[in-house]
C-alpha cells in the first residue's frame, strides 16, 4: 500500500435535483434504481500510485473501447449503507471492514489496494455531500457501492493493467426484496457451481456475479427467488446465495457455513456471529450439507434458516428446491430467532439499541 494523503477536489453539480424531484424518488427508491447528484472517482497509475481523487456530477464515463476492464472483467466492488439515525445523524455500518475486504479482493485480483482511510473518506464526502438523498423513511437507507475498474486500452494479458480507477455511487434504496418480511424460496444449483478452490469465491469480483446469472435465471425459471450455490466437488455442502449468507437455527445454536475461501465472508454475517453471544445464542462454523438441512428440517431439530447481507439486511429462508426433492423450513413462515437477530442488528444500525460493538461510524 502506498502511504499518501490525498485531497479531493470538489465539484458541485449545476443540475442536482431539485428537493420535489428528490421526494419523488424517495418516496418509491426500490434497490439501486436511482442515483444521487455525485460521485467518487480516484484513478491509479503504476509506479503513481493514486492521483487525481475527485468528487464530482454524477455522470456517464468515457472509455476507450480496449479498456481492459469490458475485455478481461478486473473489476471489483463493495456495498455497504447510510443510515439516517433519530437525532438526524448519518452512519454507516462497519465501512472499515468493507474497506479490509475490498483490499483482500483486489490483491486476489492483481489490482492494486486503496489505504483504508481513502476508501472511508471517500465515503464520508459523497454521503455529506448527498446527505438529503439519505431516505428518513423507516427501514430505507442509502446503499453505497464503491468500485474499482482496470483502466489500460490493452487487449494483451501477459500483464495485468498498469492503471485503475475507483468510484463510489451512491443508491437509495428500500427492501431489497420486494415481499418485505415475507420468507423466500431457493433454488439448489447442483448443475452449475460458483467458485472452485483457488478460484474467485472470496473476493467481491463482478466475475463471480457475471457467471452467476445462468443459475439465478434458473432459479426463477423454478419458481424460486434466489440460488443457493453448493460446493464445487460434490454439489452437497451449502455455501451461501447469490448475493447472501447462510444461517441454519438449531434451537438456540446458529450454524453457518465455515469461510472456505469458496463464499464471500460477509460483514453481515460476521456481525450476526458476534451478537449471537448478546442474544444468548451459540454458533458453530462449519460445513452442512444439503442432506442435513433437508433432515433437519424433517425431524424439526433445524428450526429457521435465514440469509442475511448489506442488502438482504436478515430474510427468512422458507422453501428449498432442487432437481429431485423440495421441502418446507419450519411450517414456512419467519421464525423468532431470525427475526430477533434481525431486530438487533437493525436496531444497532438505526440507533434504536446501544451500539456495543462501536459499529457504527457516525458521518
Ligand atoms: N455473499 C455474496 C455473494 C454477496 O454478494 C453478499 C453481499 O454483499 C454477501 C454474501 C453478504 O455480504 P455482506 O454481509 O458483507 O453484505
Ligand atoms: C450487497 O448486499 O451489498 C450485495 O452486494 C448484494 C447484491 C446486491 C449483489
Amino acid at each position: 500500500t502506498i502511504a499518501q494523503k490525498l485531497s479531493f477536489d470538489v465539484q458541485l453539480s449545476d443540475h442536482a435535483r431539485t428537493a420535489a424531484e428528490r421526494e419523488q424518488v424517495l418516496a418509491n427508491p426500490a434497490f439501486g434504481q436511482f442515483f444521487t447528484d455525485h460521485m467518487i472517482s480516484i484513478d491509479y497509475t503504476e509506479g503513481q500510485g493514486w492521483h487525481d481523487a475527485r468528487l464530482m456530477p454524477y455522470g456517464p464515463l468515457s472509455l476507450d473501447p480496449a479498456t481492459s476492464v469490458f475485455h478481461y472483467a478486473q473489476e471489483l466492488f463493495e456495498g455497504l449503507k447510510a443510515y439516517r439515525q433519530s437525532g438526524d445523524s448519518i452512519v454507516t455500518f462497519r465501512p472499515y471492514a468493507n474497506a479490509a475486504r475490498f483490499n483482500r479482493s483486489a490483491a486476489r485480483m492483481a489490482m492494486p489496494e486503496l489505504p483504508e482511510d481513502t476508501f472511508v473518506e471517500a465515503l464520508e464526502l459523497l454521503v455529506r455531500t448527498d446527505r438529503e438523498w439519505v431516505p428518513t423513511t423507516e427501514g430505507h437507507s442509502l446503499y453505497l457501492r464503491p468500485f474499482m475498474i482496470a483502466t489500460q486500452p490493452a487487449l494483451g494479458v501477459n500483464y495485468p493493467s498498469r492503471t485503475y480507477k475507483f468510484m463510489v455511487i451512491a443508491s437509495p434504496s428500500a427492501s431489497y426484496f420486494t415481499g418485505g418480511l415475507k420468507p423466500v424460496s431457493v433454488w439448489l444449483s447442483t448443475e452449475y457451481t460458483r467458485a472452485a478452490p483457488g478460484g474467485t469465491g472470496f473476493a467481491k469480483c463482478g466475475g463471480n456475479y457475471a457467471a452467476a446469472f445462468v443459475a439465478q435465471r434458473q432459479a426463477v425459471e423454478q419458481g424460486c427467488d434466489q440460488v443457493v450455490w453448493l460446493d464445487a466437488h460434490e454439489h452437497r455442502y451449502v455455501e451461501e446465495m447469490g448475493g447472501m449468507n447462510l444461517f441454519f437455527v438449531y434451537g438456540d445454536k446458529l450454524v453457518t457455513p465455515a469461510l472456505t475461501g469458496t463464499l464471500l465472508p460477509g460483514i453481515t454475517r460476521d456481525s450476526i456471529l458476534e451478537l449471537a453471544a448478546d442474544l444468548g445464542l451459540e454458533t458453530e462454523e462449519r460445513l452442512v450439507s444439503v442432506d442435513e438441512w433437508q433432515e433437519g428440517c424433517a425431524s424439526g431439530e433445524l428450526t429457521e434458516v435465514f440469509a442475511c447481507g448489506t442488502a438482504a439486511v436478515v430474510t427468512p429462508v422458507g422453501t428449498v428446491k432442487g432437481a429431485d426433492r423440495s421441502w418446507t423450513v419450519g411450517d414456512g413462515t419467519s421464525g423468532p430467532v431470525t427475526m430477533r437477530v434481525r431486530e438487533e442488528l437493525v436496531g444497532i444500525q438505526y440507533g434504536a439499541r446501544p451500539d456495543a460493538h462501536h459499529w457504527v461510524h457516525k458521518i
